[in-house]
């Protein structure tokens, strides 16, 4: 009798054989090219094949950005990065907002990288609380039940002075995908369009948009309108900004209520509901035209049983193969859930993996047991490949892409910046307005 790991081993070696056997009869894919054996490449078997891929010159960058205010966040922030880079098929410029302590947790991991595919940037923006603090009290805002770091969500336009455009994604979040296919969304921006994000269609409550991830274009943030800024500061009251009369009409109407009855809560922007994100949600209610539709694929949250996606372990709980289903039709997956109806889409299509809603999860969602059981997560497996993946295996090129670290340690607002211009010039610069 053979044991079922011998019978596993002889079924490998016929599959191998028969493969071997008929390997001229399978259709290559189109861009896999067959060079003939000549004398010369028989020195060298690899050569034999060739994959034929065009690349541009040079591609343009990804811009990614994280915000990671304090050790807690930069440990669960190290996955979210990771997974951005082992998925990613340009060059990477990574922007890190975040505390001093947390340089000391992300630099170690980065110089493991030496010899990426594509080039990789990672610049730190060390940003003490005290001055978050500072810039949004000028602007009115508060914390209530939240806390400064959630908020600082709102002035990354202020930080990234010299970013034109950027992805920002939450440190419970790991790309499953290519981040090429997110920032492809840009576009699709029109010149009104200030930043996307996910959302339950035009009725969404506070709690149906997700600031989780978000597509800024933070050059329109600077200056949304010729005589604006997004965020006001009482350094600069000459100013005009975008955001008091939201926030003026959310807190005189209040918002819809996310429990249903009452139809309306109050609001206000000292506590603003899930902080950054009610702030947010103010913005986009009274000015739906600045903010494009992001697809839920990029937010397959655990909120929501991920749409009722799921990957799914290979044993079920009584340690059988769980039946084959990746050959799922679209009717099949579509009738799982109705979340994709209210949001106006079709099939969705994991893009990002959200592990929000977790209250048991302590401060790292990556270190929660339950992520990694395969048999009570529908994602584990690939939450355990994101975490246990090496940070050497990213040295995937040959030298000719580098890594390269910068750290900014000074902080300006755009508030301070113009309240100190001694120049019109830069102001118009900086703003795109003239001074009044
Ligand atoms: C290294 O890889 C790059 C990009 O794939 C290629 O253009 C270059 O020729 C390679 N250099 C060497 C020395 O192999
Ligand atoms: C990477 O670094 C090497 C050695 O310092 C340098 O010769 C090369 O030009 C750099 N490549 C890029 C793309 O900057």
């Amino acid at each position: 009798m053979l044991s079922r790991r011998q019978v596993y081993l002889l079924a490998v070696i016929v599959a191998i054989s028969l493969l071997y056997i008929f390997k001229l009869t399978i259709p290559l894919p189109q861009n896999f090219k067959v060079v003939p054996l000549s004398e010369n490449s028989l020195e060298d078997p690899s050569s034999a094949y060739s994959i034929t891929t065009t690349h541009p010159a040079k591609p343009d960058p990804i811009v990614l950005t994280f915000v990671l205010m304090g050790q807690p966040a930069a440990l669960e922030g190290l996955v979210s990065i990771k997974s951005a880079i082992m998925h990613a098929s340009r060059p990477l410029d990574i922007h890190l907002i975040c505390s001093e302590d947390s340089v000391e947790i992300i630099e170690p991991a980065i110089t493991l990288i030496r010899q990426p595919y594509y080039s990789l940037n990672v610049i730190f923006h060390v940003v003490p609380l005290k001055r978050v603090e500072e810039r949004l009290t000028r602007a009115g805002i508060g914390i209530g039940k939240r806390n400064w770091p959630m908020l600082s969500k709102l002035l990354m336009h202020e930080i990234l002075i010299d970013v034109e455009k950027t992805i920002f994604v939450d440190t419970d979040m790991i790309f499953v995908v290519d981040p090429a296919q997110l920032w492809d969304n840009f576009r699709t921006f029109d010149d009104n369009a200030l930043l996307a994000l996910p959302t339950l269609g035009p009725t969404s409550h506070a709690g149906e948009i997700c600031t989780c991830v978000m597509l800024l274009n933070l050059e329109r943030m600077r200056r949304p309108e010729p005589n604006s800024l997004l965020i006001p500061s009482s350094l600069i009251p000459q100013y005009k900004d975008i955001l008091t009369e939201a926030l003026d009409a959310a807190e005189r109407d209040g918002i819809p209520n996310m429990k249903g009855r009452p139809e309306r809560a109050s609001f206000s922007r000292k506590d603003a509901p899930f902080g950054d994100q009610g702030i947010i949600y103010a913005l986009w209610m009274h000015r739906p035209a600045l903010f494009p539709q992001l697809s839920l694929r990029w937010d397959i949250t655990q909120c929501r049983s991920s749409y009722g996606l799921r990957l799914g372990g290979f044993l079920d709980k009584d340690g059988k193969p769980v039946e084959d289903d990746t050959a799922i039709t679209e009717q099949e997956q579509l009738q799982i859930h109705n979340y994709n109806q209210k949001a106006g889409e079709g099939l969705i299509v994991p893009g990002i993996l959200h592990f929000n809603c977790q209250p048991d999860a302590g401060t790292n969602v990556w270190e929660w047991i339950e992520n990694h059981d395969d048999t009570l997560k529908t994602w584990a497996p690939m939450v355990t490949t994101t975490v246990r993946y090496k940070w050497i295996w990213l040295n995937r090129g040959n030298g000719s892409a580098n890594t390269s670290i910068v750290k900014h340690t000074t902080i300006r607002w755009l508030d301070e910046r113009i309240h100190d211009s001694d120049s019109e010039e830069n102001i118009i610069k900086m703003t795109g307005r003239r001074a009044s």
